[in-house]
């Protein structure tokens, strides 16, 4: 009997005809995320799942699939959406697409950083409003980055390729996380390993690159922004509730840092209005991953990695 694969919202046509050939196949129509009611619905009985960041797999998730379930496969690298031990202890296989979006993402995060220390699109808000402009010596200075200190927040794949454009652009690199990195990853960024609250207190523009979890959420609080320097930069492209993100509109409008730039947003679609109104933080919509090639690349990574659970093999990129 062909396995029962659900896809809960479209993912690039290359994924979706690999999964057509290995099972029989149901795509969530509508160009939104599934109801609950509706995604239970739709997953019950099914042997794999394809989710995407919005879907919630959690026990009733299980539940509501059923016996059969084999695998979740997440298109994507972060894993918050998904209660990890619930699926480990019902024997399921659950799995991420680490790798195929790291420099898409890191690129997004330098060009948060240069957006936010040039002033990009204040200046692109300012001639877009058709306000005559004057230029003089001191017109829209913002902050150079030669020299200065790249403060990283988790080393991962993601985080080590900030670094790397990073150091192209001749900054310094210290870091911290939950462990320290290789002696030749050290010596190759000539990176440096601080206490979080010591690379707060001293990096010039300090990026978020860790996962979010209950040691995370709200890791950027009222008191770390107060201990960051005044001229400093934040910039996130991991989840946003890492960062208290009243705390962090409430900084940047009394200038207790000095920007932000966010792909991500506590309770994504909605942005904290008041940051809305804050000329000193640039904010974008979940970019991170969005190219063409690499969101290919992972719609791809998240079939083959379901495909190869129900054909009984190990996926590629595993995570349970
Ligand atoms: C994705 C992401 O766009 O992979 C992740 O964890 O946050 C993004 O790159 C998104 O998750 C797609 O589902």
């Amino acid at each position: 009997m062909s396995s029962r694969i659900v896809v809960t919202r479209t993912i690039p046509e290359p994924a979706l005809d690999l999964l057509r050939e290995a099972g029989d196949l149901w795509l969530n129509p509508e160009d939104r995320a599934l109801t609950r009611d509706e995604l239970f619905e739709a997953i019950a009985g099914a042997d794999a799942v394809v989710t995407l960041l919005h879907d919630r797999v959690d026990g009733a998730f299980l539940d509501a699939a059923g016996p059969a379930l084999q695998v979740v496969a997440n298109v994507a690298v972060g894993f918050d959406n998904v209660d990890v031990e619930a699926v480990r202890s019902r024997g399921v296989r659950f799995t991420n697409t680490p790798g195929v979006l790291t420099d898409a993402t890191a690129d997004i995060a330098f060009a948060l950083i240069l957006m936010a220390t040039r002033r990009l699109s204040e200046g692109e808000r300012l001639i877009r409003s058709q306000a005559p402009w004057n230029w003089n010596m001191a017109f829209m200075l913002g902050t150079g980055l030669q020299g200065k200190t790249l403060g990283i927040v988790g080393l991962g794949q993601i985080g080590i390729a900030t670094a790397r454009r990073a150091r192209a652009f001749g900054m310094q690199i210290a870091y911290t996380g939950r462990r320290r990195a290789s002696p030749e990853l050290e010596s190759e960024l000539e990176a440096r390993f601080q206490p979080l609250d010591e690379l707060l207190a001293t990096a010039d523009v300090v990026s978020l690159h860790c996962p979010l979890s209950d040691e995370t959420r709200h890791l950027v609080t009222a008191e770390r922004l107060a201990a960051m320097k005044p001229t400093a930069f934040l910039v996130n492209t991991t989840r946003g509730p890492v960062i208290d993100e009243a705390a962090l509109a409430e900084a940047l409008r009394e200038g207790v840092i000095a920007g932000a730039g966010l792909d991500v947003f506590e309770r994504e679609p909605e942005v904290h209005p008041a940051l809305i109104e804050l000329d000193n933080v640039v904010l974008i919509p979940h970019l991170g991953s969005a190219t063409v090639e690499t969101r290919t690349a992972m719609a791809v990574l998240a079939a083959e990695n379901a495909i190869a659970v129900l054909e009984g093999r190990e996926p590629p990129t595993p995570f349970v």
